[in-house]
């Protein structure tokens, strides 16, 4: 038997319930029983009943610390008290009101006050409706058509949002290029075709692949020089990177971003804010033809609006981003010491969001935000092997849940003690995979 039937099937033996629930889901759900691409794992991903703080507990009674966070948005953790309370207390008065409230307007000044960019705000449902809500917007403000992005930037599954080449998406009005080329860019912008650029911040798939600063600088510029709008994607990066965003921390002053995630504490929720002059698009008082009705049941909706309000209020003095931040870099430093010391070809990178780089080592660069090559194929190759699954396996075994073995999303209620095993975790999984020559040697 191989190695990884080998694992798979000891991981089966203490998750009899959830195979059996994985056995259910196959029959309904057809991305083999699983309903988000993140969660589609060979033999299967755990079934789980309960999170609280940084852990999570499945139907077999295995513990995890949880390195999935919501998918980026728990960064105050699991049941987050003020939050949860929020909720009930809303729940109690009305799930919808189909009216305006009050909730809407404290969650929409709490977002203003951290973010100067953001002097108006649409509400919706998801980050990814808030992007492609920001192309109309685009679109209207300047009455051109195309969109330009860059490729690996992921911005949602759907339309003209959706990665390049995906199977089922016609975008005939999008552009994609290659990220960090100036030259490229400012080609493309000079056409005066754009309505909008869009790019997600921090860098492809949640910092993965990172930004250099100056090419961000100049896009800003020529964005504004060929009357091009730039959004600045924050669904990721709002509220997490720090308390004004991403954008904050690179001095960036976009015309639009799009929130999501943290924004509202957990539930789901999106919102496109924006300059005021821009976002007066759906001022109802103009013309049809140039003005955007912006329905949407769940716009706004109460439950949201209460968590959203909870979390925000917690966010406002940069604490728990500091404090993910800290951990994040006690994590990223610590595993690094370990990957070095054992000679494994493998380097840990990134804030609150920590990527694991499986690949030659090809620069070590001192700034910890880095990967240690400067190729975003290699990046993305690192990021889609086989051996994450391995990877991704092993540490659940271990106690240890992680988006595709690749990515750590960090909260900030993550234990020191917690991250010590993980990094513990991660050497010996490392370990096992270098010895089968999964992973090579540094
Ligand atoms: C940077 C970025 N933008 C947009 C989205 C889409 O957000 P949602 O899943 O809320 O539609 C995601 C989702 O992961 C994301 O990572």
């Amino acid at each position: 038997m191989s190695f990884a039937n080998e694992v798979a099937d000891r991981y089966r033996t203490t998750r009899s319930e959830s195979e059996q629930l994985h056995g259910r889901a196959k029959s309904l759900f057809p991305a083999n029983g699983a309903t988000h691409g993140a969660r589609i794992l060979e033999p299967f991903r755990p079934y789980i009943v309960r999170a609280q703080g940084f852990r999570k507990w499945d139907v077999d009674g295995n513990e995890y610390v949880d390195y999935c966070m919501g998918h980026g948005a728990l960064i105050l953790g699991h049941g987050n008290q003020a939050v949860v309370d929020a909720i009930k207390r809303q729940a109690e008065r009305g799930l919808h009101y189909s009216e305006n409230h009050q909730a809407e307007i404290e969650w929409a000044e709490l977002i203003t006050r951290m973010m100067p960019a953001t002097e108006r705000i649409e509400f919706c449902a998801s980050g990814q409706e808030a992007n492609l809500l920001a192309c109309r917007v685009a679109r209207t403000f300047t009455g051109r058509r195309r969109i330009l992005r860059f490729e690996e930037n992921f911005h949602g599954w759907a339309g003209e949002v959706a990665p390049a080449n995906s199977a089922g998406v016609s975008m005939p009005d999008v552009t994609v290029l290659p990220m960090n080329d100036t030259d490229l860019l400012e080609r493309e912008l000079a056409t005066r075709q754009y309505a909008l650029v869009m790019t997600e911040g921090s860098g492809a798939h949640m910092g993965q692949i990172p930004w250099d600063p100056s090419f961000i600088r100049d896009l800003g510029e020529m964005a504004s020089a060929y009357g091009t709008l730039w959004m600045v994607d924050e669904v990721v990066t709002g509220f997490r990177e720090s308390r004004g965003g991403w954008q904050e921390g690179v001095g960036a002053n976009p015309d639009l971003t799009s929130l999501g995630k943290c924004v509202a504490g957990g539930l789901p929720a999106g919102a496109l804010a924006g300059r005021a002059d821009v976002m007066e698009v759906f001022d109802p008082k103009r013309p049809p033809e140039k003005r955007i009705r912006h329905t949407g049941t769940w716009n706004a909706n109460p439950l949201q609006c209460a968590a959203g309000v909870a979390a925000c209020k917690q966010y406002l003095d940069g604490g728990p981003q500091a404090r993910a931040t800290e951990l994040g870099a006690y994590f990223r430093d610590t595993g690094n010491v370990r990957l070095r010391k054992r000679g494994i070809g493998a380097r840990l990178y990134g804030r609150t969001i920590v990527h694991l780089y499986l690949g030659p080592l090809e620069s070590d660069s001192s700034d910890p935000v880095y990967p240690p090559t400067t190729s975003p194929d290699r990046i993305m190759e690192s990021a889609q092997t086989i051996t994450n699954n391995q990877l991704c396996l092993r540490l659940l075994e271990r106690g240890i849940a992680t988006m595709g073995g690749r990515m750590f999303i960090l909260s900030s209620i993550h234990t020191m003690a917690a991250l010590e095993h993980t990094v513990e975790a991660l050497e010996l999984c490392l370990d096992e995979l270098m010895e089968q020559r999964t992973v090579l040697p540094a």
